[in-house]
């Protein structure tokens, strides 16, 4: 069995895809949402979807032990970050090696770092002229997107598409890979 946890910051459209994904996989279970944000759509989908949700302030998250408490308490195998905009701290990092895994609305390198995310990400990449984008899933260090990465997909882009048009296309790939990208890594655990 399989224990896992999603960090969520807003929407949580891929907490929820990833949810539902593995719904009918007995040795996957999505056992906790947890989130920094308590207007963050990603609250509603756990009450919807029956996931217990858990709310944390900065303080607690960066400064005490008590997320990694829980976590391990909850024996907690994998840890995934489906838009979660805080940097993971050190305690965090080390206590589940190469178990915490973010996906990144970019083709990272580019396109990444404090500051990038959402549509500052697809506002960049338009203003650039780039005639693709996608997504990248990688581990997590203690730097911002900044870990190993396991996987990327790619869409590609017109003169004519806005950050909004951009940002559809990149959700749809994330939405089709994340939980696929996840079942294999769960597989090698
Ligand atoms: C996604 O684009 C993800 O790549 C980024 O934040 C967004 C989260 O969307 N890190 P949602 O909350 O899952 O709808």
């Amino acid at each position: 069995m399989t224990r896992i946890a999603i960090f969520a910051s807003g929407s949580g459209s891929n907490a929820e895809r990833i949810t539902t994904y593995f719904a009918d996989k007995e040795s996957v279970i999505i056992e906790i949402f947890l989130s920094n944000n308590p207007t963050a759509g990603v609250i509603e989908r756990g009450r919807r979807l029956g996931i217990p949700t858990v709310l944390f302030d900065k303080k607690t998250f960066s400064k005490t032990n008590k997320i990694v408490d829980l976590l391990q308490n909850q024996q907690i195998d994998l840890v995934i970050l489906a838009g979660f905009l805080w940097l993971i701290p050190e305690n965090l990092v080390k206590a589940f090696p190469n178990k915490i895994i973010n996906i990144h609305p970019a083709l990272l390198p580019k396109y990444g770092g404090k500051g990038m995310w959402g549509h500052f990400v697809h506002e960049a990449v338009v203003e650039a002229g780039e005639k693709e984008s996608g997504i990248t899933i990688h581990f997590v260090n203690e730097h911002y997107d900044d870990g190993k990465v396991i996987f990327q997909a790619k869409c590609g882009l017109v003169s004519t598409d806005t950050p909004e048009d951009v940002a559809r296309k990149v959700q749809a790939l994330e939405h089709i890979h994340f939980p696929e990208v996840l079942e294999k890594i769960i597989a090698t655990i």
